[in-house]
């Protein structure tokens, strides 16, 4: 579609695959996590980043499922680098254990990719007592980068290679609760609307990118934060609602981008030189794009993440992990 290869400042557009906005990059030598990869968007950018040299750690609920497509890469991508290890983001326990044995493995850490997620299931809560969007989508990312950030800068610093952080947001960000994150009725059940709280939770994604990225600014650590909307694509992301099923199914289609353009923009932001010592944006269509009103507000983004470091420290105490 026409509209679909406007290009931007960096030279790509909505229509840019993920091979093409990586075509000539050699990325040997770096490591990457990825959230997710055992689908969608995610799976192809596990592909890309190993077909570019990338070692790639899938960090994946279904290992079984995980270590089928770290086959089928390795089948198509003979020389591809790839481990597997068990995560379920939804849970800090889980998050925890992966910290630890991530950490255990003595690998060097330069990007993350914090991809997985799920969009507007029914009213519940995680095992640690939190909605379950916002605990998937973003409370245990969060828990989990906080924890491997010191990797990072390690790598970083030893390196001299710039670390990167992608944060995979959404455009529906703009499409959360009036006011943005609902500080008090997180565990609403009542008031929840599963579409809104997918927004919720995707503006936290982007409000997470923000407040870490000036964080590190400040620090003076090299490495670079930035969420993103990969544009429209049907995934698996629509399993949960029947509707989402039918707007994904037929609807969307009709503006859809394929999962290979899909996942450009995450794969610009963890490999592109050009991407070199941009921190704190979002993005979308491969180029810096705008973010919903609250993420440039600051103090509504430091109040977020004040929010965040306090719920994740009430469930580990109150479950004493
Ligand atoms: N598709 C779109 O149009 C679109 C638009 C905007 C933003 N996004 C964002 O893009 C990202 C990827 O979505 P997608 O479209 O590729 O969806 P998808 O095909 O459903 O893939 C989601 C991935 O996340 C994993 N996942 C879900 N919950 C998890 C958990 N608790 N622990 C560990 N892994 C978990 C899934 O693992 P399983 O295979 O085990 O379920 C799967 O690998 C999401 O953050 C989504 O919000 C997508």
């Amino acid at each position: 579609m026409w509209i679909l290869s406007w290009k931007g400042a960096t030279g790509f557009s909505a229509s840019s695959t993920a091979e093409e906005v990586t075509r000539g990059i050699e990325a040997y030598g770096l490591t990457a996590i990825i959230t997710g990869p055992t689908s969608g968007i995610g799976l192809e950018t596990a592909r890309i980043l190993a077909l570019r040299g990338v070692h790639v750690v899938m960090a994946v609920r279904n290992t079984t499922a995980g270590h089928k497509i770290k086959q089928e890469i390795i089948n198509e991508i003979p020389k591809a680098k790839i481990d597997v290890m068990e995560l379920n983001v939804a849970s800090l326990k889980s998050v925890n254990k992966f910290v630890t044995e991530f950490k255990a493995s003595g690998l060097p850490l330069n990007i993350l990719i914090n991809n997985a997620g799920m969009m507007a299931p029914p009213f519940s809560l995680s095992e640690d007592n939190i909605e379950l969007q916002l605990a998937t989508n973003h409370i245990g990312h969060f828990h989990m980068t906080n924890g491997l950030l010191e990797t990072m800068k390690n790598t970083a610093e030893k390196s001299g290679v710039q670390g990167r952080i992608v944060i995979v947001s959404s455009v529906l960000q703009k499409t959360t609760y009036k006011e943005g994150i609902r500080f008090d009725k997180i565990n609403d059940e009542k008031s929840y609307n599963a579409l809104l709280a997918y927004g919720q939770s995707k503006l936290a994604n982007a409000l997470h990118a923000k407040e870490l990225a000036r964080q590190l600014k400040e620090e003076g650590v090299n490495i670079t934060v930035n969420s993103l909307h990969p544009g429209v694509i049907a995934t698996n992301l629509a399993r949960h609602t029947a509707v989402m099923r039918v707007i994904f199914g037929y609807v969307v289609r009709l503006f859809l981008k394929n999962v290979e353009q899909g996942a450009s923009t995450t794969c610009y932001l963890a490999i592109h030189p050009g991407a070199k010592g941009i921190s704190g944006e979002y993005w979308a269509d491969n180029n810096i794009s705008s973010p919903s009103g609250f993420v440039n507000d600051p103090e509504f983004v430091k109040k977020f993440w004040d929010f965040s470091v306090e719920l994740v420290d009430r469930s580990l105490a109150s479950s004493s992990l």
